[in-house]
């Protein structure tokens, strides 16, 4: 049986992805490797003539869609109503609980997932976990106060690393702290992100509870499997 690479899963997921864009929509555009190619593939399309408006989700991904000639919203405090969201995830459990933020852009991408009509989360075959938690579970805190919210976070069971860039604290786009929350099984996902959501000082939370509409998951063996939301 063939064995598609990591790499491959990425690309068939994210090809599969962009099909539900349609012209005239309003796009979130998520953050990350995989959606990078779905971003390739919306400026090809672009250039044959699909009209999009993109929200980007981090300046990494606002950076790379203004370099492939995708059409952003002007003005990124100004957008309503999204259309459609492609994202990537660092977890996804069979429910379609999901740990973001791998790259340090939870926030934003919350909030471009809260605010689209359909979300498509686009990941390789190794994301899909039947408990969350292996991973670390970013948490975006405010700077004023981060030990002591970094304390409290303790207190919920978590080992907490904060994320370095190379020797120094690293800033997400929002100039904000993320604080690496180790808890090695999640068993109740809302309860915890409500629970870190409650906790002064704490922006975001990575846990994306009942975002996801759909997830495409690119396959080992080849193609794509669909994962729809109950
Ligand atoms: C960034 C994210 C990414 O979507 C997540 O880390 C997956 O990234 P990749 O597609 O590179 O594996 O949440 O904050």
């Amino acid at each position: 049986m063939p064995h598609f690479s990591t790499t491959e899963q990425k690309r068939n997921a994210a090809t599969a992805a962009v099909e539900y864009v349609e012209n005239k929509m309003v796009v979130g555009l998520g953050t990350g490797s995989t959606v990078e190619f779905a971003l390739r593939l919306l400026s090809q399309r672009v250039k044959q003539g699909l009209h999009i408006t993109g929200v980007p989700s981090s300046l990494a991904t606002a950076r790379l869609a203004r370099r492939l000639r995708i059409p952003l919203v002007p003005d990124d405090g100004a957008f309503k109503k999204i259309d459609l969201t492609i994202d990537g995830a660092d977890e996804v459990d069979p429910k379609l609980h999901l740990i973001k933020g791998g790259g340090g852009a939870l926030t934003r991408e919350k909030i471009v997932a809260a605010r689209s009509d359909r979300v498509i989360i686009i990941v390789d075959e190794k994301k899909l976990v039947p408990q969350l938690g292996k991973l670390p579970l970013p948490v975006e805190v405010l700077p004023f106060g981060w030990q002591s919210t970094a304390a409290l976070l303790r207190t919920l069971g978590a080992r907490i690393q904060v994320r370095q860039n190379e020797d120094k604290i690293f800033r997400s786009d929002n100039g904000n702290i993320i604080l690496d929350c180790h808890f090695r099984r999640i068993t109740d996902a809302p309860a915890l992100a409500a629970q870190i959501k409650s906790i002064a000082g704490v922006v975001e939370v990575g846990l994306f509870i009942r975002l996801a509409d759909l997830v495409i998951v690119g396959k080992k063996e080849g193609g794509v499997a669909g994962l729809w939301a109950a």
